[in-house]
């Protein structure tokens, strides 16, 4: 479905990454693991077209998204959820909803309809918020609206930028749970966590980045057993 090769990305002379390889298939959920400032927030701005990479191509469904405008890359069908969630405090909950569509479907429709309703019985809070400004949310809440954003805009991919950050454990259980559900109704999910062990439990497959290069991949529980990683990724 998405595939990156040789992707070189950099800051003015600050290389962040370092000719990367990455492949996510249809209906998977591949998880991006790696330390502080290995370069994961920056493969998802590249794949959204929010930086533009110096060399290498990525490919979804057979077309080169490289020479594409953001909103292009969301009308493919690739949504954005980044690092530190970023919805608008000062718009209700449900005009941050109406945002993450008004792209793809005018309010009035049907199809804006359906979505929302997928998205109210995903999270009933942000139904029972839905008029309540988005920046009185909880984090937990923030997190979901950030989501729920996304979805309005019917993905085939998600990428997921730290969707646990910051969270307490009650709530990040939840978010990862929603995860899966998202993933069973059919969305493609590229997910970035610092949290390794329970991203890798969640993920059928992973990508251990450093320094701006893919050090390796392989299965979720691969790479959960892996000694390398079980030493710098998940404390043990
Ligand atoms: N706007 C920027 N200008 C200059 N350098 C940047 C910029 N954004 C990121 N970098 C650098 O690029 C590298 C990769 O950063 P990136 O944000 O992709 O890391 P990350 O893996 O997402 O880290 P974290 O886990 O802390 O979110 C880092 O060395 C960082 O300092
Ligand atoms: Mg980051």
């Amino acid at each position: 479905m998405l595939k990156l090769t040789s992707i070189y990305t950099s800051y003015g002379h600050v290389k962040a990454l370092k000719g990367i390889n990455i492949e996510v298939n249809k209906g998977e959920i591949v998880c991006l693991i790696g330390n502080n400032g290995a370069g994961k927030t920056t493969t998802l701005l590249t794949i959204s077209g929010i930086i533009k990479p110096d060399s290498g191509d990525i490919i979804f469904e057979g077309e080169s998204l490289k020479n594409l405008a953001p909103h292009n890359i969301v009308n493919k069908g690739i949504c954005h959820v980044p690092e530190g969630r970023r919805i608008f405090p000062r718009l209700t909950v449900l005009e941050n909803l109406e945002m993450g569509a008004y792209q793809k479907f005018k309010v009035q429709s049907s199809k804006f309809k359906e979505k929302l309703d997928a998205v109210f019985s995903l999270f009933p809070i942000l139904k029972e918020r839905a008029k309540q400004m988005g920046g009185t949310l909880s984090g937990g809440e923030q997190q979901m609206l950030a989501i729920g954003r996304a979805l309005m805009a019917d993905p085939k991919l998600l990428l997921l930028d730290e969707p646990s950050l910051g969270l307490a454990p009650i709530m990040v259980s939840k978010i990862f749970k929603t995860i899966r559900e998202i993933n069973e109704e059919g969305v493609t999910i590229l997910l970035v966590e610092q949290n390794a062990k329970a991203a890798l439990r969640l993920s059928h497959r992973g990508y251990v980045l450093e320094n701006g290069i893919i050090k390796l991949h392989g299965n979720g529980e691969d790479l959960l057993y892996n000694e390398d990683v079980k030493n710098a990724y998940l404390g043990e």
